[in-house]
Protein backbone atom coordinates (compact mmCIF):
# COMPACT_ATOMS: atom_id res chain seq x y z
CA UNK A 1 0.00 0.00 0.00
CA UNK A 2 1.23 3.58 -0.73
CA UNK A 3 1.35 6.23 1.58
CA UNK A 4 -0.97 8.85 1.87
CA UNK A 5 -0.51 11.84 0.85
CA UNK A 6 0.28 14.53 3.10
CA UNK A 7 -0.01 17.72 0.68
CA UNK A 8 -1.48 17.89 -2.69
CA UNK A 9 -0.87 21.31 -5.15
CA UNK A 10 -1.37 21.10 -9.15
CA UNK A 11 -0.69 24.39 -11.78
CA UNK A 12 -1.81 24.56 -15.36
CA UNK A 13 0.82 24.75 -18.32
CA UNK A 14 0.20 28.26 -20.23
CA UNK A 15 0.54 29.87 -24.03
CA UNK A 16 1.83 33.41 -24.45
CA UNK A 17 -0.67 34.62 -27.20
CA UNK A 18 1.44 38.38 -27.53
CA UNK A 19 4.55 39.11 -26.64
CA UNK A 20 6.90 36.93 -25.60
CA UNK A 21 10.40 37.98 -26.19
CA UNK A 22 9.88 41.70 -26.50
CA UNK A 23 8.12 41.11 -22.92
CA UNK A 24 12.25 40.68 -21.51
CA UNK A 25 12.78 44.22 -22.60
CA UNK A 26 9.41 45.86 -20.83
CA UNK A 27 7.34 45.73 -23.65
CA UNK A 28 3.90 44.25 -22.76
CA UNK A 29 2.69 40.67 -23.39
CA UNK A 30 -0.68 38.48 -22.93
CA UNK A 31 -0.75 34.94 -22.00
CA UNK A 32 -2.99 32.59 -20.64
CA UNK A 33 -3.49 29.30 -18.61
CA UNK A 34 -4.50 26.08 -20.52
CA UNK A 35 -6.11 23.00 -19.15
CA UNK A 36 -3.60 20.79 -19.53
CA UNK A 37 -0.79 21.08 -15.99
CA UNK A 38 0.80 19.74 -13.59
CA UNK A 39 -0.21 18.15 -10.20
CA UNK A 40 1.95 17.34 -7.26
CA UNK A 41 1.63 15.17 -3.93
CA UNK A 42 3.97 14.85 -1.28
CA UNK A 43 4.46 11.66 1.27
CA UNK A 44 6.09 10.77 4.23
CA UNK A 45 9.27 9.41 2.92
CA UNK A 46 12.13 8.54 5.86
CA UNK A 47 14.41 8.28 2.81
CA UNK A 48 13.82 12.33 1.32
CA UNK A 49 13.66 14.52 0.44
CA UNK A 50 12.93 12.59 -3.16
CA UNK A 51 11.37 14.35 -5.54
CA UNK A 52 9.67 11.95 -8.78
CA UNK A 53 8.53 13.27 -12.64
CA UNK A 54 8.04 9.58 -13.91
CA UNK A 55 6.26 11.44 -17.67
CA UNK A 56 9.84 13.33 -18.07
CA UNK A 57 12.29 12.23 -19.88
CA UNK A 58 13.10 9.28 -21.64
CA UNK A 59 13.17 6.98 -18.00
CA UNK A 60 11.25 9.42 -15.55
CA UNK A 61 13.01 11.77 -13.53
CA UNK A 62 14.24 11.34 -9.79
CA UNK A 63 16.06 13.95 -7.64
CA UNK A 64 17.40 12.83 -4.23
CA UNK A 65 18.51 15.55 -2.01
CA UNK A 66 19.70 13.34 1.14
CA UNK A 67 23.55 13.55 1.30
CA UNK A 68 23.55 14.84 -2.29
CA UNK A 69 25.64 17.77 -3.89
CA UNK A 70 22.48 20.24 -4.48
CA UNK A 71 24.28 22.72 -6.23
CA UNK A 72 24.81 19.72 -8.91
CA UNK A 73 22.00 19.89 -11.23
CA UNK A 74 19.21 22.37 -12.19
CA UNK A 75 16.32 20.59 -10.91
CA UNK A 76 18.31 19.34 -7.49
CA UNK A 77 18.97 23.01 -6.62
CA UNK A 78 14.67 23.98 -7.51
CA UNK A 79 13.65 21.19 -5.35
CA UNK A 80 16.17 22.94 -2.75
CA UNK A 81 15.00 26.00 -3.18
CA UNK A 82 11.05 24.73 -3.18
CA UNK A 83 11.82 23.09 -0.02
CA UNK A 84 13.32 26.33 1.53
CA UNK A 85 10.80 28.71 0.84
CA UNK A 86 7.97 26.33 2.20
CA UNK A 87 9.78 26.02 5.21
CA UNK A 88 10.85 22.45 5.19
CA UNK A 89 14.59 21.32 6.53
CA UNK A 90 16.92 20.49 3.59
CA UNK A 91 16.86 16.55 5.38
CA UNK A 92 12.78 16.70 5.49
CA UNK A 93 11.47 12.78 5.32
CA UNK A 94 9.12 13.89 2.08
CA UNK A 95 8.99 12.75 -1.26
CA UNK A 96 7.01 14.60 -4.33
CA UNK A 97 5.43 12.87 -6.93
CA UNK A 98 4.44 15.20 -10.11
CA UNK A 99 2.39 13.87 -12.65
CA UNK A 100 0.41 14.97 -15.57
CA UNK A 101 0.32 15.41 -19.45
CA UNK A 102 2.04 18.89 -20.01
CA UNK A 103 5.31 18.35 -22.14
CA UNK A 104 8.28 19.15 -21.19
CA UNK A 105 10.54 22.49 -22.67
CA UNK A 106 8.58 23.28 -25.31
CA UNK A 107 6.98 26.48 -24.30
CA UNK A 108 4.01 25.63 -22.76
CA UNK A 109 5.24 26.64 -19.21
CA UNK A 110 6.50 23.36 -17.59
CA UNK A 111 9.49 24.71 -15.63
CA UNK A 112 6.80 27.42 -14.16
CA UNK A 113 3.89 24.79 -13.51
CA UNK A 114 6.58 22.60 -11.95
CA UNK A 115 7.53 25.43 -9.82
CA UNK A 116 4.00 26.03 -8.57
CA UNK A 117 3.00 22.39 -8.49
CA UNK A 118 5.50 21.55 -5.91
CA UNK A 119 5.21 25.27 -3.89
CA UNK A 120 1.60 24.53 -3.55
CA UNK A 121 2.37 20.60 -2.18
CA UNK A 122 5.24 21.87 -0.07
CA UNK A 123 3.05 24.50 1.49
CA UNK A 124 0.00 21.99 1.71
CA UNK A 125 2.12 19.83 4.33
CA UNK A 126 1.99 22.71 6.91
CA UNK A 127 -1.46 23.08 6.15
CA UNK A 128 -1.01 26.78 4.54
CA UNK A 129 -2.49 28.18 1.97
CA UNK A 130 0.41 30.69 0.41
CA UNK A 131 -1.06 34.31 -0.75
CA UNK A 132 -0.42 34.94 -4.44
CA UNK A 133 2.53 37.45 -3.89
CA UNK A 134 4.34 34.88 -1.46
CA UNK A 135 3.58 31.67 -4.41
CA UNK A 136 4.51 34.26 -6.84
CA UNK A 137 8.12 34.99 -5.29
CA UNK A 138 8.81 32.02 -4.09
CA UNK A 139 7.82 30.82 -7.72
CA UNK A 140 10.36 33.46 -9.49
CA UNK A 141 13.00 32.21 -7.12
CA UNK A 142 12.55 28.48 -8.87
CA UNK A 143 12.44 30.09 -13.01
CA UNK A 144 15.36 32.14 -11.89
CA UNK A 145 17.19 28.95 -11.16
CA UNK A 146 16.05 27.01 -15.01
CA UNK A 147 16.50 30.66 -17.01
CA UNK A 148 18.54 32.83 -15.50
CA UNK A 149 16.40 36.02 -15.79
CA UNK A 150 12.82 35.08 -16.91
CA UNK A 151 10.48 38.31 -17.43
CA UNK A 152 7.91 36.99 -14.67
CA UNK A 153 4.95 36.23 -17.29
CA UNK A 154 5.38 32.57 -17.24
CA UNK A 155 5.02 32.09 -13.37
CA UNK A 156 3.01 34.91 -12.94
CA UNK A 157 0.10 33.23 -15.78
CA UNK A 158 0.42 29.82 -14.07
CA UNK A 159 0.12 31.11 -10.83
CA UNK A 160 -2.92 33.18 -11.02
CA UNK A 161 -4.64 31.28 -13.59
CA UNK A 162 -7.07 32.91 -16.71
CA UNK A 163 -5.56 35.13 -19.43
CA UNK A 164 -3.45 38.14 -18.10
CA UNK A 165 -1.94 41.18 -19.68
CA UNK A 166 1.42 41.30 -18.05
CA UNK A 167 4.30 43.97 -18.46
CA UNK A 168 7.66 43.40 -16.65
CA UNK A 169 8.55 46.18 -14.01
CA UNK A 170 5.51 48.47 -13.80
CA UNK A 171 3.80 49.07 -10.58
CA UNK A 172 1.10 46.50 -11.08
CA UNK A 173 2.63 43.73 -13.15
CA UNK A 174 -0.47 42.09 -14.55
CA UNK A 175 -4.23 42.56 -15.13
CA UNK A 176 -6.95 40.16 -16.07
CA UNK A 177 -7.80 40.13 -19.52
CA UNK A 178 -11.25 38.44 -19.80
CA UNK A 179 -12.34 36.78 -23.29
CA UNK A 180 -15.93 38.04 -24.11
CA UNK A 181 -16.27 34.02 -25.73
CA UNK A 182 -13.80 31.21 -25.47
CA UNK A 183 -10.94 31.63 -27.60
CA UNK A 184 -10.79 28.19 -29.94
CA UNK A 185 -6.96 27.46 -30.18
CA UNK A 186 -4.72 24.40 -31.39
CA UNK A 187 -1.36 23.91 -30.13
CA UNK A 188 1.21 21.72 -31.53
CA UNK A 189 4.90 21.29 -30.94
CA UNK A 190 7.79 19.79 -31.88
CA UNK A 191 11.31 19.40 -30.48
CA UNK A 192 13.61 23.14 -29.33
CA UNK A 193 16.56 23.60 -30.74
CA UNK A 194 18.28 24.55 -27.22
CA UNK A 195 16.35 26.20 -24.55
CA UNK A 196 14.69 29.43 -23.42
CA UNK A 197 17.88 30.98 -22.35
CA UNK A 198 19.97 30.05 -25.24
CA UNK A 199 17.10 32.01 -27.38
CA UNK A 200 16.87 34.42 -25.11
CA UNK A 201 20.34 35.07 -25.41
CA UNK A 202 20.76 35.04 -28.85
CA UNK A 203 18.45 37.21 -29.09
CA UNK A 204 19.74 39.75 -26.58
CA UNK A 205 23.22 39.88 -28.71
CA UNK A 206 21.44 40.61 -32.12
CA UNK A 207 19.84 44.05 -29.68
CA UNK A 208 23.18 44.87 -28.65
CA UNK A 209 24.63 44.89 -32.16
CA UNK A 210 21.63 46.25 -33.67
CA UNK A 211 19.48 48.20 -30.92
CA UNK A 212 17.26 51.09 -33.03
CA UNK A 213 16.06 48.01 -35.11
CA UNK A 214 15.21 45.67 -32.58
CA UNK A 215 13.52 48.22 -30.25
CA UNK A 216 11.58 49.70 -33.15
CA UNK A 217 10.59 45.69 -33.94
CA UNK A 218 9.62 45.19 -30.34
CA UNK A 219 7.40 48.57 -30.10
CA UNK A 220 5.72 46.84 -33.44
CA UNK A 221 4.98 43.58 -30.83
CA UNK A 222 3.70 46.11 -28.44
CA UNK A 223 1.23 47.96 -30.53
CA UNK A 224 0.36 44.30 -31.81
CA UNK A 225 -0.46 43.06 -28.08
CA UNK A 226 -2.26 46.04 -27.10
CA UNK A 227 -4.42 45.87 -30.56
CA UNK A 228 -4.96 41.69 -28.97
CA UNK A 229 -6.25 42.52 -25.77
CA UNK A 230 -9.14 44.68 -27.50
CA UNK A 231 -9.57 41.71 -29.93
CA UNK A 232 -9.62 39.03 -27.82
CA UNK A 233 -12.21 41.25 -24.78
CA UNK A 234 -14.23 42.34 -27.92
CA UNK A 235 -14.72 38.27 -29.07
CA UNK A 236 -13.09 39.16 -32.50
CA UNK A 237 -11.53 36.60 -33.78
CA UNK A 238 -10.89 37.74 -37.98
CA UNK A 239 -8.90 40.93 -35.72
CA UNK A 240 -7.17 38.52 -33.67
CA UNK A 241 -5.86 35.81 -36.17
CA UNK A 242 -4.71 38.39 -38.42
CA UNK A 243 -2.96 39.81 -34.85
CA UNK A 244 -1.49 36.42 -34.78
CA UNK A 245 -0.05 37.00 -38.21
CA UNK A 246 1.77 39.74 -37.46
CA UNK A 247 3.28 38.75 -34.24
CA UNK A 248 4.65 35.85 -35.64
CA UNK A 249 6.34 38.16 -38.33
CA UNK A 250 7.77 40.21 -36.11
CA UNK A 251 9.35 37.05 -34.36
CA UNK A 252 10.26 35.42 -37.23
CA UNK A 253 12.75 39.47 -37.94
CA UNK A 254 13.56 38.73 -34.83
CA UNK A 255 15.11 35.64 -35.78
CA UNK A 256 13.29 33.14 -33.31
CA UNK A 257 11.47 31.07 -35.99
CA UNK A 258 12.84 27.81 -36.88
CA UNK A 259 12.05 26.56 -40.25
CA UNK A 260 9.37 23.64 -38.39
CA UNK A 261 7.60 26.70 -36.40
CA UNK A 262 7.48 27.95 -40.26
CA UNK A 263 6.20 25.12 -41.42
CA UNK A 264 3.76 24.32 -38.67
CA UNK A 265 2.06 27.99 -38.88
CA UNK A 266 2.38 27.41 -42.66
CA UNK A 267 -0.33 24.13 -42.48
CA UNK A 268 -2.05 25.68 -39.46
CA UNK A 269 -3.22 28.48 -41.71
CA UNK A 270 -3.52 26.56 -45.12
CA UNK A 271 -5.74 23.93 -42.70
CA UNK A 272 -8.16 26.89 -42.27
CA UNK A 273 -6.92 29.02 -39.12
CA UNK A 274 -7.25 32.49 -38.59
CA UNK A 275 -3.99 33.14 -37.68
CA UNK A 276 -1.06 31.16 -36.31
CA UNK A 277 2.37 32.12 -34.37
CA UNK A 278 4.89 30.71 -32.43
CA UNK A 279 4.14 30.80 -28.87
CA UNK A 280 6.66 30.94 -25.96
CA UNK A 281 11.06 31.15 -26.87
CA UNK A 282 10.45 29.61 -30.22
CA UNK A 283 13.90 28.05 -31.87
CA UNK A 284 11.43 24.44 -32.31
CA UNK A 285 8.88 24.23 -29.97
CA UNK A 286 5.48 25.36 -29.97
CA UNK A 287 2.77 27.27 -31.92
CA UNK A 288 -1.02 28.40 -31.62
CA UNK A 289 -3.57 28.68 -34.41
CA UNK A 290 -6.81 30.52 -34.02
CA UNK A 291 -9.51 27.38 -35.07
CA UNK A 292 -12.84 27.42 -34.58
CA UNK A 293 -13.26 24.43 -36.50
CA UNK A 294 -10.13 22.91 -34.76
CA UNK A 295 -10.35 19.53 -36.13
CA UNK A 296 -9.07 19.75 -40.00
CA UNK A 297 -6.05 21.78 -38.29
CA UNK A 298 -5.37 19.32 -35.60
CA UNK A 299 -5.61 16.59 -38.44
CA UNK A 300 -3.61 18.21 -41.11
CA UNK A 301 -0.24 19.30 -38.21
CA UNK A 302 -0.47 15.53 -37.49
CA UNK A 303 -0.91 14.40 -40.92
CA UNK A 304 2.72 16.43 -40.80
CA UNK A 305 4.48 14.46 -38.18
CA UNK A 306 3.74 17.34 -35.58
CA UNK A 307 1.96 16.81 -31.94
CA UNK A 308 -1.49 18.84 -31.96
CA UNK A 309 -4.49 19.43 -29.70
CA UNK A 310 -7.66 21.72 -29.49
CA UNK A 311 -7.76 23.69 -26.47
CA UNK A 312 -10.31 26.42 -25.62
CA UNK A 313 -8.65 30.19 -23.23
CA UNK A 314 -11.68 31.09 -21.10
CA UNK A 315 -11.88 33.77 -18.42
CA UNK A 316 -10.91 32.79 -15.26
O1 LIG B 1 10.08 29.46 -21.66
P1 LIG B 1 9.08 29.92 -22.69
O2 LIG B 1 9.21 29.23 -23.99
O3 LIG B 1 7.69 29.97 -22.16
O4 LIG B 1 9.48 31.44 -23.06
C1 LIG B 1 9.32 32.46 -22.14
C2 LIG B 1 9.00 33.72 -22.82
C3 LIG B 1 10.18 34.61 -23.18
O5 LIG B 1 9.60 35.88 -23.43
C4 LIG B 1 10.88 34.11 -24.43
C5 LIG B 1 11.22 34.73 -22.06
C6 LIG B 1 10.72 35.47 -20.84
O6 LIG B 1 11.45 35.42 -19.83
O7 LIG B 1 9.66 36.12 -20.89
Amino acid sequence: MSPRPIGAGAAPGKVILFGEHAVVYGRPAVAAAIDVGLGATAEHDPQGPILRIPSWGRDGLTVELRGADQTRDAMGRAFAVALEVTGHPPDCPISVTLDGDLPLGIGLGSSAAFAVALIRALADVEGEALSTDALLAAAERIEKVFHGTPSGIDHTVVAHGGCLRFRRGARQPFVAVRPVRPLPLVIAWTLREGTTRDAVSRLRARHTAQFQHYDRLFDSIAAVAEAGVDAIEAGDFETLGALFDLNHGYLSAAGVCSPRNEEMVHIARTAGALGAKITGAGCGGAIIALAPDAGPVVAALEKAGYDAFATRIRRA
